[in-house]
């Protein structure tokens, strides 16, 4: 029979439970999406611990998800029961905190919630903590491990639009709370290629920079970001979510946050496109996903779809952004120079 790793989640919020219950009645979610539904769906992991800063509420957490260890103390958790898995589900002001505390004290895997933290600084530390000791990670961003995404980008790699020239997100929202979702993303429709620059404009005023701390989570207007090879990546602050990928020969665009694609090809006589019915695929719960790939790892000592690296990635893209706002818009180039460039609002 296949071993069961031992799991505990810290931070007993809604990310950890209850945002299913939030989010029952919408077309765009395959269940399980919260990790306390993940980790019962999950045949290879089980729950033996939770942490959270205040009682009510993790012996509440506790009850419902049949979790018999409670902790109001995160370390104690770790000290204690040295879980194979943590999940980091509190908001991003203890991500590194929480993070290298576990690296360093025998967790195994670690699936820590977008954003990864409010600083490069912090990322940095992070990386070293999870590389020195050998632990797997994946971000819960969750399209990564979407099988409509990854299908996507499966396709292009095969040519389905030709020579791939640009991936366009046509979304809304806060730059580290939402858009470290659609920076991920970015990477991954553009081959995770690396970034040459970035350049962009956000929601926040030139005196929120001025102690090189943002203690807003500015709305994103519009990022520009160079890959490597000349490929252009847009971030465009428009209604839904909706992305497009377009090439020498054809456009791939992903609507209503992936429900549905949609593919045109040059037919032949001049720049018409056609419509060709694009092939078929599956959606699947990209949360479960997520965590049967860390498992995965864990059983083969192999690397991980979303990992540490790539985590500070999609952090830095979108931090890129923010400094190049700071800058009235210039050009950002990408390692960051500016790695304490702290964000973050004063509940996180
Ligand atoms: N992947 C997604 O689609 C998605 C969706 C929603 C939220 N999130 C992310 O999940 C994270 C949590 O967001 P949320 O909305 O669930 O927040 P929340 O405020 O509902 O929950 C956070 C919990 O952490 C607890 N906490 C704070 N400090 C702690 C500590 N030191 N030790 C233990 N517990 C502590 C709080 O008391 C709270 O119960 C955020 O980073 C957010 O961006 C991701």
């Amino acid at each position: 029979m296949a071993h069961t790793y031992t799991a505990a989640i810290i931070g007993c919020g809604r990310m950890a439970g209850s945002i299913d219950d939030e989010v029952r009645g919408s077309s765009s979610v395959v269940f399980p999406y919260s990790h306390a539904g993940t980790y019962q769906a999950c045949p290879r992991t089980g729950l033996v611990a939770a942490s959270d800063v205040l009682e009510d509420k993790l012996h509440a957490f506790c009850q419902r998800w049949e979790i018999p260890n409670p902790y109001t103390n995160f370390r104690e958790l770790i000290d204690r029961e040295q879980p194979d898995v943590v999940s980091v589900t509190t908001r991003p002001g203890s991500h590194r905190e929480i993070v290298v505390y576990a690296a360093e004290h025998g967790v195994k895997a670690i699936w820590c919630e977008k954003p990864l933290c409010c600083s490069m600084a912090e990322a940095d530390a992070m990386v070293d903590a999870c590389e020195r000791h050998n632990v797997r990670f994946n971000l819960g961003v969750n399209r990564r491990y979407s099988s409509v995404y990854r299908e996507v980008r499966r396709l292009v790699a095969e040519g389905i639009v030709g020579e791939q020239r640009t991936v366009i997100g046509y979304c809304a929202g806060s730059a580290l709370w939402s858009h470290t979702h659609a920076s991920d993303l970015l990477l991954l429709l553009a081959g995770d290629r690396n970034v040459d620059y970035v350049q962009g404009t956000v929601g926040a005023d030139e005196a929120d920079f001025a102690d090189n701390h943002v203690d807003v989570d500015p709305s994103v207007d519009s990022a520009y970001v160079r890959f490597s090879g000349g490929i252009h990546g847009y971030l465009l602050a428009t209604l839904g979510y909706e992305w497009e990928v377009t090439g020498t020969t054809g456009k791939l665009r992903m609507l209503n946050d992936g429900q549905a694609l949609e593919l045109r090809r040059h037919g032949g006589a001049g720049k018409q496109l056609e419509v060709v019915p694009p092939p078929p695929f599956e959606r699947t719960s990209s949360a479960l996903n997520c965590l049967t790939n860390l498992v995965d790892a864990l059983d083969t000592g192999g690397g991980t779809q979303g990992n540490v690296q790539l985590a500070r990635r999609s952090q830095e893209l979108i931090m890129g952004v923010i400094a190049s706002h700071g800058l009235q818009g210039a050009r950002v180039a990408l390692p960051l120079a500016n790695r304490d460039l702290y964000v973050g609002k004063r509940d996180w």
